[in-house]
């Protein structure tokens, strides 16, 4: 486990909030503020390429959000729906692996059929991800999970008697991506908001006061400058972790 500071961040997970308060300022509909807050979106994407980030995860969906108005939940689905067909050529040609997190079955179908297709097409990168929360909330991920491990103990793949964090944890909807190093929460608000709730138990978070449609890469690399200042002890003191590596340590 690595905690140094200065140490880049490898998975960067990001709660995009914001876009109905910033377009109230300006006087326009909320549905404006998630078609400037899809601008930020492609920003933060070029600009976490210009990065050694393996991974961005940004909360899209939340499966609260239903509660919203019809017409602004019909709006985030074909604004959804054509900003993956507009970035299909992008990810393809920067060789970015596409992946969600959330049940996704229960979206509209030509959003799922076109996730589906981007996640075929871009399953064989492996250096970078881009992960999209949707339809995402980190207590139906556990209740999923749960399902998940009780139907493999039922086949006798999972052992409940020896079932450990890292067996159990294969089966949430992150079971292959590395848990996030820092989460970046925008609108000036202080909370998770049930978003990966058991992955950020050692994430640092990083709580911008600007609205989402005005974050841009400049925010984006303060955000990272600000998660390098900082010594993450994973539990151990500020004094095990300056103990030099043991020899054998090299060899795991
Ligand atoms: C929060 O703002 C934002 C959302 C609920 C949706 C976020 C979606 C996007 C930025 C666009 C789609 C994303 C991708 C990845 C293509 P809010 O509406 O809750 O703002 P408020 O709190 O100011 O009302």
């Amino acid at each position: 486990m690595k905690s140094s500071p200065g140490q880049q961040p490898a998975h960067i997970a990001i709660i995009m909030d914001g876009n109905g308060r910033w377009a109230r300022q300006q006087g326009l509909a909320r549905i404006e503020g998630h078609r400037r807050g899809i601008e930020a979106v492609r920003e933060v994407v070029r600009a976490a390429g210009e990065t050694d980030l393996r991974y961005l995860t940004l909360f899209a969906f939340s499966v609260e959000n239903w509660q919203r108005p019809e017409e602004e939940v019909n709006a985030l689905m074909d604004l959804l729906y054509h900003f993956l067909r507009e970035e299909r050529t992008y990810l393809l040609e920067q060789r970015i692996r596409l992946q969600c997190i959330g049940r996704v079955d229960d979206l509209p179908k030509r959003v799922t059929d076109e996730v589906r297709e981007i996640i075929e097409a871009t399953s064989s990168f492996t250096d970078r991800t881009l992960v999209i929360a949707l339809n995402y909330g980190a207590r139906t991920e556990v209740v999923d999970a749960v399902r998940s491990y009780c139907r493999a103990a039922a086949e006798g793949t999972e052992n409940p008697e020896s079932c450990t964090w890292e067996r159990f944890s294969r089966h949430l909807y992150t079971g292959d991506i590395p848990d996030p190093d820092l989460i970046i929460r925008t609108s000036g608000e202080s909370r998770l908001s049930n978003f990966l709730l058991l992955q950020s138990a050692y994430s640092e978070i990083y709580f911008s006061p600007v609205l989402w449609p005005e974050f841009n890469r400049r925010e984006f690399f303060t955000a990272i400058e600000c998660y390098k200042a900082r010594e993450r002890r994973f539990g151990k003191t500020s004094d095990q972790l300056q103990e030099p590596i043991p020899a054998t340590a090299h060899h795991l």
